[in-house]
């Protein structure tokens, strides 16, 4: 994310984070307009010898108004999964006509919603929302672009809980049912079909799980075009890796590639929905030190961000780099991170070797990516502010939140009560 060292400290392009630091405060989220906009152009340049093809960045990894509008300039397409990203979509000038909505439960008022504002494609994920989706089309006289969102039973190979191209996950329809539901689609006339996706996972590290979950979706393809249903999209949803902790995925190009010669001659446009691989390494989370605290074997780092801002660490065990700012010359010792939050499994990170004093700034790497966008007020603790460095700029993209962003739209009993 152009990170650096420079003068001994940490910068992010042209900025010192110690200056962010001191005009921002912490914890705070920093991104680099640079390396979103490379790494958007990388995915999509991959892919550029399909006719066609468009990566639909996926919101949910990180749903910022400002990281949506740089990649809305640089012609991004968005997959979305409810309503309010749609807005944010809208709101940050990305265009309707590039968005793909997924999710397996889209409410009534999210179809409407996508439906006034022209979207690509609905992925359906169930017989009870194809029908939903024909019923809300048909009561508007509009026709609703549609695919199935099918599950090709593939192993990810990655943790459990990102995981969803199993028969054994809540995702998408097995392969038998989603030939009979285009059957019922095509029959539809509220509905028009335009494509069939897939998407078996997150924090992917090896090619042969997308090679095979490809596989299985192109052999349903071809024989839904000998049943008279031919598609104009496939779209082989998210999921590349990055990595993290020495983790090796696949690269952009050797993705690219292996999706194009899966699918060769077939006339279909290819949609992709990378979210992580887009965003992770263009963020970092700034964080203070507070106090260096021991309890019998432990050291403990005890920071200003917690599992409220990161929950990755907690969540999933996930290893997310930290690094400190001004690195110092002393002897360096294992440190558990931690944060303030009344939970055990509140750390950022666990026996990780650094030279630390209190009120050092620390920087947690690779935190793009399913970091703010799954941060929570637990605690009452406000969620963090969000800066993008463009070159020698820093521009506040978030402000950090008060106590009366927490308490809003509460209200205590009246008096008597
Ligand atoms: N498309 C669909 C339908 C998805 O559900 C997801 C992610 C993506 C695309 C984007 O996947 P990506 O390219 O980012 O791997 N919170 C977890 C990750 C959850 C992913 C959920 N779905 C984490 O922090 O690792």
């Amino acid at each position: 994310m152009g990170l650096h060292l420079r003068d001994g400290a940490l910068h992010v392009e042209g900025v010192a984070l110690e200056d962010l630091a001191t005009r921002f405060g912490t914890p705070t989220y920093v991104y680099s307009k640079a390396a979103l906009e490379q790494a958007y152009g990388a995915f999509a340049s991959a892919f550029s010898a399909a006719p066609g093809s468009l990566a639909c960045y996926a919101v949910k990894a990180n749903s910022t108004l400002a990281v949506l509008g740089v990649l809305a300039r640089a012609g991004a397409g968005f997959d979305i999964v409810s309503g309010g990203e749609l807005q944010r979509v809208l709101k940050a000038g990305g265009n309707p006509a590039r968005v793909v909505f997924s999710g397996v439960s889209k409410s009534r008022e999210d179809i409407s919603a996508a439906l006034d504002a022209g979207i690509l494609c609905f992925n359906i994920e169930s017989a009870a929302e194809l029908e939903r989706i024909a019923a809300i089309a048909a009561s508007r006289a509009q026709v609703a672009p549609v695919s199935l969102r099918v599950n090709p039973d593939v192993d990810a190979m990655s943790h459990p809980y990102i995981s969803t191209g199993l028969r054994e996950n809540k995702f998408g329809v097995d392969m038998q049912t989603a030939r009979a539901l285009y059957q019922r689609a095509a029959s539809l006339p509220s509905l028009r079909v335009c494509g069939i996706d897939c998407h078996i996972g997150s924090q992917i590290t090896s090619l042969s799980p997308f090679v095979d979950a490809l596989d299985r979706v192109l052999a349903l393809v071809d024989a839904l075009s000998a049943e008279g249903i031919v598609l104009e999209h496939i779209d082989v949803g998210g999921g590349l890796g990055v990595s993290y902790n020495g983790e090796s995925p696949p690269s952009v190009q050797d993705y690219a590639s292996a999706i194009l010669a899966g699918v060769g001659a077939r006339p279909l446009r290819i949609l992709t929905e990378p979210g992580r691989a887009i965003v992770a390494a263009a963020g970092l989370l700034l964080t203070r030190v507070e106090y260096l605290k021991r309890n019998g074997e432990r050291s403990f780092a005890i920071v200003d961000a917690g599992m409220n801002d990161l929950l990755r660490p907690a969540l999933y065990g996930a290893w997310m780099g930290i690094e400190a700012v001004r690195p110092r010359a002393g002897t360096p010792q294992d440190w558990d991170i931690v944060g303030p939050v009344c939970e055990s499994a509140d750390f950022l990170g666990k026996q990780r070797a650094l030279a630390l004093e209190a009120g050092d700034l620390l920087a947690v790497r690779d935190a793009g990516a399913y970091a703010f966008s799954m941060s929570s007020n637990y605690n009452s603790r406000c969620r963090a502010a969000e800066v993008m460095v463009d070159g020698d700029t820093a521009f506040l993209v978030r402000e950090r939140e008060r106590f009366e962003d927490l308490v809003r739209g509460e209200r205590l009993l009246p008096a008597g009560a």
